[in-house]
C-alpha cells in the first residue's frame, strides 16, 4: 500500500468490501435458492440411485447443486468449483467454492429434519467464508474471515464447557463398515461414558454448526470430504472455536478427518484418539 496515495486506498477497501459483499450475498443467495428445492422435494417419491450399499444420491442434491453452481457462475464464471456431486470445475482463479448441496442425504430421504446445504469458499487456499443452511429447521449460519460466525444473523459463541464429563459430543461414521467404521466404534465405546452423550446426527456440516453456537461442545469423525466441513469449520473457527485434525496436527479441510470443539475440551480429546 505504500505506493498508494490516501484516495487510492480507500478506493481499493471500497473495492474489497463491495467484493466481500457480492461474495456473501451470492453464498448466501445460492444456499437459500438450492434450501427452497429441497424443502420443496422432502417427503415427496424421489428417485434414489445407489453410489454404495447405503451411499444415497437422490435427484434433489442433483438439482440443489446445478442450482448453487448457476447461481455462483452467474456471479464469479472465472471462480474454481470443487462440488460433490460434479466434477472439479479448475481455473487460475485464486478463488475456490466448496459445496455440498445436501448435506445428510440418508436423514433427507427418510425426512428427518437434519439436514443442509453447505457452501464454502477458499481464497489463496484459506477459508474466507461459509454458509450452511438447513431448510426444515429454518436455521441458517454464515461467517467471514475475521468477522464472526451468525446464526439467522445473530452472533454466535462456542460453549464455556471445560470438561468432558459436563460436554455433549457429536460424531458419525463412514457409509461404508471398513477399518475406519470399526475405528470410530472404538473412539465412540470409550468416549461415550467420559460425556453426558454422544450425539450421531447425520450432516457433518449441523455438528459443526451446533458446536460453534455451543449446543454441542466438540464433533469428531473420520473420512470427512473437503465438502462436508469446509463451511462449518469456519463457522466454527468464527465463532470461537478450534479445528484439528484428529492427530493434534494443523487442520486442513482436505485431511478427511476433524476434531472441531470450544477449544477448552481439545486437550481431554486428544489423548484418546492417539492411543
Ligand atoms: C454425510 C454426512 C454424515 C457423515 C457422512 C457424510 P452426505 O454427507 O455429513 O453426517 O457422517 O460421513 O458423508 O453424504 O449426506 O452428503
Ligand atoms: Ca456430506
Ligand atoms: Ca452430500
Amino acid at each position: 500500500l505504500i505506493n498508494y496515495n490516501i484516495n487510492e486506498i480507500k478506493e481499493i477497501m471500497m473495492d474489497d468490501l463491495q467484493l466481500q459483499q457480492k461474495l456473501s450475498a451470492t453464498a448466501l443467495n445460492a444456499a437459500l435458492e438450492a434450501g427452497k428445492i429441497l424443502k420443496q422435494k422432502v417427503n415427496t417419491a424421489l428417485k434414489i440411485d445407489y453410489k454404495g450399499r447405503v451411499n444415497l444420491i437422490t435427484e434433489a442434491d442433483r438439482m440443489s447443486e446445478n442450482s448453487i453452481i448457476e447461481s455462483i457462475r452467474r456471479q464469479f464464471p472465472e471462480h474454481q468449483i470443487l462440488a460433490e456431486e460434479s466434477p472439479l470445475i479448475e481455473t487460475s482463479s485464486d478463488y475456490k467454492w466448496i459445496i455440498d448441496p445436501l448435506d445428510g442425504t440418508t436423514n433427507f430421504v427418510h425426512g428427518f429434519a437434519f439436514f443442509s446445504v453447505s457452501i464454502g469458499l477458499e481464497y489463496q487456499k484459506e477459508l474466507l467464508l461459509g454458509v450452511v443452511h438447513a431448510p426444515l429447521l429454518g436455521e441458517t449460519f454464515t461467517a467471514m474471515k475475521n468477522q464472526g460466525a451468525f446464526l439467522n444473523g445473530q452472533p454466535i459463541r462456542v460453549s464455556q464447557v471445560r470438561k468432558l464429563a459436563d460436554s455433549l459430543l457429536a460424531t458419525g461414521f463412514p457409509y461404508e463398515n471398513n477399518a475406519t467404521f470399526q475405528r470410530n466404534f472404538e473412539h465412540f465405546r470409550r468416549i461415550y461414558p467420559l460425556t453426558q452423550g454422544v450425539r450421531r446426527v447425520g450432516s457433518a456440516a449441523i455438528d459443526l454448526c451446533y458446536t460453534a453456537c455451543g449446543r454441542f461442545d466438540g464433533f469428531w469423525e473420520l473420512d470427512l470430504n473437503a465438502w462436508d466441513v469446509a463451511a462449518g469449520a469456519l463457522i466454527l473457527q468464527e465463532a470461537g472455536g478450534k479445528t484439528v485434525n484428529m492427530d493434534g496436527s494443523a487442520f486442513s479441510i482436505y485431511a478427511r478427518q476433524i476434531l472441531a470443539t470450544n477449544g477448552l475440551i481439545e486437550a481431554e480429546l486428544l489423548p484418546i484418539f492417539k492411543e
